[in-house]
């Protein structure tokens, strides 16, 4: 089946979906992004990364072309004509393509933004085989650009890192920033010690996840103890587990970093229940 996607106003084919070579996102990387999940067929936290991409637009004078009634629409035909189950669907929008190239932003009046949406289909996504034996990280140094809260295109330093990983014979990088663990090359970063979880304080250098924001509260609905402050590598290859979350992956456990084993080097029974618990309920609250 040759998969439906959305670019500024039509739904094609994905072979005739265009956009122009003086698009911003492509010459600039001057755009944004969120990737929602979908779980049976349904939207998990579209609200929340719906919010995220406001922000993201506002703190960078990026008019969005669409307002969020259209853009649910958009989501759920693009579900539905693909026929997504598991999977997840990709939003992108860019301050749309001047007449040349120009550093100046042009006016948002006379180049509307360009808007683009395609799905993913991932069948067993949330029955990922890698949550059942965890994933393995390195570390590598944070050079990214100093406005990460802000969810914009420029993903090459984290593809950078996602190879680094692979050529060291593991699945993703923790980057680190001054000695403290920033976040993951795609996810947010945890260490649990002795029941309470550990997770960087948000600001500027990381994203505030639409995941991490549920999880922790998931987790103290359940009574349990989050202390969001930084943590250096040392004290994450000491801590009893150590996970990840994002949009695509829920909570991963995280076994193994820089060689040195996690715990028992199996996920561990926090990040397995706040799997099972951010399952549950984003499935419950699914649109
Ligand atoms: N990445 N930090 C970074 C750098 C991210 O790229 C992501 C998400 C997260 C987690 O955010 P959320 O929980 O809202 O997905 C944290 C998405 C999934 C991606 O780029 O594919």
């Amino acid at each position: 089946m040759t998969r439906t996607v959305y670019v500024n106003g039509e739904y094609l084919p994905e072979n005739e979906a265009k956009i122009s070579i003086f698009d911003r996102g492509f010459l600039m990387a001057d755009g944004i992004y969120e990737v929602t999940s979908v779980l049976d067929g349904k939207l998990i936290d579209f609200a929340g990364h719906a919010a995220r991409l406001e922000r993201s637009a506002n703190e960078l004078d990026l008019a969005l072309p669409v307002d969020m009634d259209e853009l649910i629409e958009i989501h759920r035909k693009l579900v539905e004509l693909n026929g997504i189950e598991e999977g997840m669907v990709y939003l992108q929008v860019t301050r749309g393509a001047p007449a040349d190239r120009d550093f100046a932003f042009p006016d948002p009046d006379e180049v509307p933004s360009s808007i683009v949406l395609f799905t993913q289909n991932k069948p067993g996504l949330a029955e990922s085989p890698a949550a059942k034996t965890g994933i393995k990280v390195i570390s590598i140094e944070d050079v990214r650009w100093g406005r990460r809260d802000i969810k914009t295109v420029q993903l090459l330093y984290p593809s950078m890192g996602k190879m680094m990983a692979k050529k060291a014979g593991v699945d993703d990088a923790w980057m680190v920033e001054e000695g403290k663990v920033t976040e993951g090359t795609s996810n947010n970063a945890y260490i649990v010690k002795n029941g309470t979880i550990i997770t960087r304080h948000l600001g500027n250098e990381i994203l505030a996840g639409i995941t991490r924001n549920a999880v922790l509260r998931f987790a103290q609905e359940a009574q349990m103890k989050v202390e969001e402050r930084s943590f250096t590598i040392d004290e994450a290859k000491d801590a009893d587990e150590a996970f990840v979350t994002s949009a695509s992956t829920f909570v991963m456990p995280v076994v193994e970093i820089d060689g040195a084993q996690i715990g028992e080097g199996t996920p561990g029974p926090v990040a397995k229940r706040l799997r099972e618990i951010y399952l549950e309920e984003s499935r419950k609250a699914a649109v």
